[in-house]
């Protein structure tokens, strides 16, 4: 069957797409969003969830930066236009493919957890866990690694100096930007939290204590004044001095646990991504702490010997296999992840090409089994916010970096007279084996507090190349569902031959073992589809992932652009 689709993008119809089968999409909507989600251009390419982000980045290639200094450019904007989900008080990765080097490099600046730090720091005396701790407040804040990630990264790659990297983003904080959906949307979320903070209050709140009218202009000063001082002393000047002692007595304040010396000493790791082959191209993405490059490829590879493209997409037998995948890569997630500097992770073993073709044959059971038949421990929750942008430039090179401050709004604590919002990154541990959190799911064993330990992560930056050239690179935000929503977007691209717009607009399934649910996103799957899966056993419920796929994919000679059409984004180029 060959079909036409249309594609909505910028609230306007663009040019039909032809498509070997009809997929559901979903379509941009709401007044204040800044929606070009689709370029095309012969040079470079930034997809990124906020506009004055992709600018930022665009504006330092401009000026005779390289990826690098875009990347640096990038990361700080976009802590100032996301306020909410990443930030200066987080951590993130960065998967960077140096065309000239034909390599890919993985770069870990994520939270520690502090020094102090124990592992019954979440229960009560007689050992019950405390999720509300690791959430909000003090004991929620781990070490965080964004800035010392930043500056070791351009010390070592970057052209530009390291203050001009920072220009477009105290000007985006001093300046402001309007505000929009779905910052109001957290504002009103966290309102609570924040409005127990002064500083919070005046940067984000009417004197009323409201969220302002969507539109209104966001100003954080604070913010722009702490950029200045990092602009000018590198990371030390947030690692040392007044800025360190802000935000240790801020923490200190709200019975939290970080000390100067959890700052000072706060280290960067390179380590080495993890690499699959599939379908004759290479997807390297990020190893431990993070899960998600390790449960992305085995998703693609358990499915790759299937006749997928012959079903097609969004098709009963595609849709079960697909689940049955995700939900077999999960109680692997669960058995075996966390940080491997604490726990030998056996990533050799869960990549290799014996096990997978096992697991392969595995997930073809006719019917749908539920967590209890799938032989399982335990599963680590971890919220669903964080950032994610693509930068691909005219040599070749890609950046893919997925950054964070965890929940909405991190902790909540804001470092007094600094703007900087602290990380809940504490919550990404469990607090104790076997626990559930307030989202059902369970933890475990390898991912318990330890101090300096990392916390596991589920983010997923990806870059894939093709006979030693770029070919795509992407990755999201949301917690789990990144591992869901990258493999699926590279499925449609490379499976399903989906132009990107539509490999990334499709909607999207997620499974993840426990709890024992199928979600499905709007626009769900047709009727008879989604009565098959529950005929052959799926708990289907039907539910938004809140993934924000940032797609780069080569096309002819150019680079095309994607930003996810679910929320704010902008992908531009240079013609
Ligand atoms: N805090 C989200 C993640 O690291 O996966």
């Amino acid at each position: 069957m060959r079909s036409m689709i249309q594609i909505i993008s910028l609230g306007l119809l663009i040019s039909p797409v032809a498509c070997t089968h009809k997929v559901n999409i979903v379509s941009p909507e709401g007044n204040h969003k800044r929606i070009t989600h689709e370029a095309r251009s012969k040079k470079v390419m930034v997809a990124s969830q906020g506009g004055g982000t992709t600018r930022a980045a665009l504006s330092v290639l401009e000026n005779g930066g390289n990826i690098i200094d875009a990347f640096v450019a990038a990361s700080f904007a976009i802590s100032v236009e996301r306020p909410h989900s990443t930030g200066i008080g987080g951590g993130g990765f960065l998967l960077y493919f140096s065309q000239k080097e034909n390599k890919v490099y993985a770069f870990d600046f994520r939270e520690v957890a502090p020094l102090m730090a124990t592992k019954t720091m979440f229960l009560t005396k007689s050992g019950a866990p405390q999720p509300l701790l690791s959430q909000e407040g003090g004991l929620a804040v781990a070490t965080p690694g964004l800035v010392r990630g930043l500056f070791e990264i351009h010390q070592r790659f970057g052209k530009l100096p390291w203050k001009e990297t920072l220009g477009p983003a105290i000007k985006l904080a001093r300046e402001g930007f309007p505000l929009y959906p779905e910052l109001h949307e957290a504002l009103e979320d966290r309102k609570n939290l924040l409005l127990l903070d002064e500083e919070a209050k005046k940067t984000f709140y009417t004197p009323a204590g409201e969220a302002p009218y969507l539109g209104t202009m966001i100003y954080q000063e604070n913010l722009a004044k702490t950029l200045e001082v990092i602009a000018q002393e590198g990371a030390d000047g947030f690692y040392e001095g007044k800025i360190a002692r802000s935000v240790v007595e801020t923490v200190r304040k709200k019975n939290g646990l970080l000390s100067l010396k959890d700052l000072k000493t706060y280290k960067m790791v390179e380590r080495t991504p993890v690499e699959g082959s599939y379908k004759g191209l290479k997807i390297f993405s990020m190893p431990p702490p993070s899960s998600g490059g390790i449960h992305v490829i085995q998703i693609l590879k358990m499915l790759s010997p299937y006749e997928l493209k012959k079903w097609g997409p969004q098709t009963t037998q595609s849709v079960h296999l697909t689940a049955n995948a995700m939900q077999r890569a999960f109680l692997d997630r669960a058995l075996y992840l966390g940080d491997p500097d604490f726990h030998p992770v056996p990533q050799k073993e869960l990549l290799s090409e014996t096990y997978l073709s096992k697991l392969s044959k595995a997930i073809n059971h006719p019917k749908a089994l539920g967590a209890l038949d799938v032989k399982a421990e335990e599963l680590p929750y971890e919220s669903s916010d964080t950032t994610h942008f693509t930068i691909a430039d005219e040599e070749g090179n890609l950046v893919s970096s997925t950054q964070t401050i965890n929940g909405w709004f991190g902790s909540g604590v804001i470092a007094q007279g600094t703007g900087v919002i602290l990380n809940n990154e504490m919550d990404d541990f469990a607090q104790k084996k076997g626990a559930q959190n307030l989202f059902g799911a369970v933890g475990g064993e390898h991912n318990l507090v330890y101090p300096r330990k990392r916390p596991l992560s589920s983010m997923s930056p990806t870059i894939m190349t093709k006979e030693g050239e770029p070919f795509m690179a992407l990755g999201s935000p949301s917690g789990t569902r990144i591992i869901s929503c990258v493999a699926q977007t590279i499925l449609n691209t490379v499976e399903f031959e989906m132009p990107l717009y539509e490999a990334v607009a499709a909607t999207r399934i997620h499974h993840q073992w426990r709890p024992d649910v199928l979600k499905i996103e709007s626009p769900y799957l047709s009727p008879e589809v989604e009565k098959e899966l529950k005929e052959k056993g799926h708990n289907i419920s039907h539910e938004q992932l809140g993934c924000s796929i940032q797609a780069i994919k080569k096309v002819k000679g150019h680079w095309h652009g994607v930003s996810d059409p679910r929320g704010e984004g902008l992908s531009l180029g240079e013609l």
